[in-house]
């Protein structure tokens, strides 16, 4: 069923507000918005030119807004399964924030009830599949420029430091909130969209140098096996002494290419006709856009306005947490671990 006219309410105001920015682009109308934290709230109205009788600070008034149809979750993951839940009970649409979920239990139950309500579309807010630099990315492979790929790398270097100075209790230190899930899922998420397939063998290790705040690894790296013989690697640190970088490698048979979220340029080595690999890169230029949260909106709401596919579905969200819990158990255990894709 088509989506006539799009009303959308924001539940959390942190990413959320950049989910706000992107649906107003778009041109939806909007019927609400959500946080707790009334200065965020405030912010978030005056920066949109928003009535102040739209915001609240109780996301039930979002969820039982009979007015609002489509609802952006971007609370901390910890609380997707209930919102969601209750979304979709309400009859919304759902765009939620990565990662679906933090646990097993709370991603098989989130797939069950998005499967209980068809009449209610979900898409998971896997914001990589549209960084430009990726999406750039995706083509050449597609366009076969790559030939056979062998190997795909992708990390998530991320400093968190600064959040649990700002707050030693930040969300994100719960120990369910390992950063492999909580952030590296964006890695991951990358390399099965790239590959367009799911890892299925796993062996992963993880270190505990940097942040004195979480329980968990803060540094972890996994080897994945793809089927075709595809070898891939996920780096994800979340105590780095860097700035912030997914800095990722495509290697095929008939070139590589080099790139990440935050340059301006995207490095490609094709090979010329006998085979031979090129001494230097294409230089190609790319639109440094990490969170592009407009093309985002926009491919839901035509999802929603002219049933258009959406490749961020969420058996594609629960399939991404499915390998990252897949790299924790194997760096607790030592062992290899074939990630459970059946929901
Ligand atoms: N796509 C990305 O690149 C990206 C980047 C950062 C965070 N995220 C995800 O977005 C979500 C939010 O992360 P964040 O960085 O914005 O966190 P944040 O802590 O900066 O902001 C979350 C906001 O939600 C509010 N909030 C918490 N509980 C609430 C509730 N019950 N009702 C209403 N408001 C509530 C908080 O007051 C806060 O303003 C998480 O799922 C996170 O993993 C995604």
């Amino acid at each position: 069923m088509k989506v006539e006219k799009l009303v959308v309410g924001v539940i959390g105001l942190g990413m959320g507000a950049n989910h706000l920015k992107g649906a107003i682009n778009y041109g939806a109308e909007i019927g609400g918005i959500c946080d707790t934290n009334p200065e965020k709230l405030a912010k978030a109205l005056e920066d949109n030119n928003l009535p102040a009788e739209i915001g609240t600070a109780d996301y039930h008034d979002i969820v039982n807004n009979k007015n609002i149809n489509v609802v952006i979750i971007a609370t901390p993951d910890q609380q997707h399964r209930t919102q969601i839940e209750e979304c979709l009970a309400a009859g919304k649409h759902i765009m939620c924030e990565k990662p679906l979920a933090l646990t097993r239990d709370d991603i098989n139950a989130i797939v069950k009830a998005v499967e209980a309500h068809p009449e209610c579309k979900f898409m998971i807010g896997q914001i990589c599949r549209f960084t430009p630099a990726f999406v750039q990315a995706k083509k050449i492979i597609e366009e076969g420029k790559l030939g056979d790929l062998y190997f795909v790398e992708s990390e998530y270097a991320h400093d968190y430091q600064h959040m649990f100075e700002a707050n030693p209790t930040n969300w994100r230190s719960d120990p369910d909130r390992n950063g492999v899930v909580g952030g590296g899922c964006h890695a991951v998420d990358l390399l099965r969209w790239l590959v367009n397939d799911d890892p299925n063998e796993i062996y992963a290790h993880g270190t505990h140098k940097l942040l004195p705040e979480v329980t968990y690894d803060d540094a972890n790296l996994a080897i994945l096996k793809f089927p075709g013989n595809i070898m891939g690697k996920v780096f994800v640190s979340t105590g780095c002494k860097r700035n912030y970088t997914m800095r990722t490698c495509i290697y095929g048979t008939k070139g590589t290419l080099i790139f990440d979220n935050r340059s301006d340029t995207f490095q490609a080595f094709f090979a010329d006709d006998e085979g031979h690999g090129a001494a230097e890169p294409e230089i190609i230029p790319v639109e440094v856009n990490n969170h592009n949260a407009t093309a985002e909106f926009k491919e839901f709401a035509d999802h929603l306005v002219n049933d258009t596919p959406i490749t961020t579905t969420v058996y594609e969200g629960a399939k991404t947490v499915a390998a990252c819990l897949a790299i924790i158990e194997s760096s607790k255990t030592g062992k290899i671990v074939n990630p459970d894709y059946n929901f």
